[in-house]
């Protein structure tokens, strides 16, 4: 009988002294060992997502030596297909993981995922391809990271606008007042392929400058579909062609790509891309590329890590850095011309 009043104390004991330590200032967070993050990626080759989670898993380390959590990240392939992604998401749910990152293959078929996410209550924070509205209000515990792309473009704008007044008579090659410009555009459908296209051209005519498209294509973000582009549209127009350009960097250097292999030109167009990799700011640096704007990879890693550390610790969501309406956070862009590149590259 005694031994037994002894053994409650000392569950109690050890009951109150755990309530002790689980108890910081905050009641609602929880002190956990071990945070599972599991990432699904439409493509691992894709050079900017690679960029992105390079930098989430320099993040998590860093983590490690100032936290007493461990974050553990499972990065998948999806391989450009909806169904692998859908497995993925599967299994992540099925292993009881606490946050999952979803990079869409497709970014209008959310709601599958979403639903067997909102079922298992585990949260889902996309990036860089952005459901559409109407799926992002399916549910509460849904984010979505990625860049301001109207931004972007109108930045990429800035860069030919620049050159246009300081150099036009090089660039107006055939003296007519206009920008006679071809266009590589994204995968279709993506909304930074989208919106990158409309208001790159919009923002260069609102400030009363004259263009003429002599052709637009996708070559779906790669650079590979970028030269064969740009090595048709150098066949059809020659030296006509007076600026490119494009929705990313990786095509921009396919297109660069072609116009050094084609002995065409009086004078080589324009080019500009977006994203900021580092072949862009080598190319930049080397007067090759006429400029690029950053799509900064590392503040979206970041904007990620710490949606995700405040849903598994019990944080607040709104106290996460730059979250709107608890949901969206849409990072800046810097321009990038030969003027300002050797303050960011290597960066
Ligand atoms: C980037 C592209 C990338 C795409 C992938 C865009 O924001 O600019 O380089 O291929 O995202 O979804
Ligand atoms: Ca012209």
């Amino acid at each position: 009988m005694k031994k037994g009043k002894n053994l409650i104390n000392m569950f109690s004991l050890i009951l109150i002294s755990t309530l002790i330590i689980g108890c910081n200032e905050d009641s609602n967070i929880k002190s956990k060992k071990e945070i599972k993050i599991g990432v699904t990626l439409y493509r691992q080759d894709d050079t900017f997502i690679s960029t992105i989670t390079k930098s989430l898993e320099e993040i998590a380390k860093e983590n490690e030596n100032n936290d007493r959590t461990k974050v553990i990240l499972d990065f998948v392939d999806a391989k450009g297909s909806t169904i692998n992604q859908g497995n993925q998401v599967d299994r992540f749910i099925n292993q009881d993981y606490d946050v999952i990152c979803v990079n869409l293959v497709d970014r209008t078929a959310a709601s599958t995922i979403i639903d067997k996410s909102k079922s298992a209550d585990i949260p889902i924070i996309f990036f860089n391809r952005e459901p559409v509205e109407e799926d992002m209000s399916r549910w509460d515990k849904l984010y979505y990271v990625g860049a301001q792309a109207e931004q972007s473009a109108r930045l990429q704008a800035d860069i030919i606008v620049d050159e246009w007044i300081s150099k036009k008579v090089l660039i107006d090659k055939n003296k007519d007042n206009k920008i006679q410009y071809v266009m590589l555009e994204g995968e279709p459908g993506h909304q930074d392929s989208l919106i990158r296209t409309e208001y790159c051209i919009k923002s260069i005519t609102e400030r009363g400058i004259e263009l003429e498209k002599l052709a637009d294509d996708s070559a779906n973000w790669q650079s590979d579909q970028g030269i064969t582009k740009m090595n048709q549209w150098i066949k059809e127009f020659g030296d006509n062609i007076e600026v490119v350009f494009s929705n990313n960097d990786e095509m921009a250097l396919g297109a660069i790509h072609a116009i050094n292999a084609n002995n065409v030109f009086t004078q080589k167009p324009l080019v500009v891309g977006i994203d900021g990799i580092k072949e862009a700011m080598d190319s930049v640096k080397k007067g090759e590329m006429a400029g690029t704007v950053i799509s900064d990879s590392k503040a979206q890693a970041k904007a990620i890590f710490d949606i995700a550390m405040a849903l598994s610790t019990g944080h607040n969501i709104e106290e996460v850095e730059g979250i709107q309406d608890n949901k969206y956070i849409k990072v800046g862009h810097t321009k990038i011309t030969s003027k300002n590149v050797d303050l960011y590259i290597d960066k």
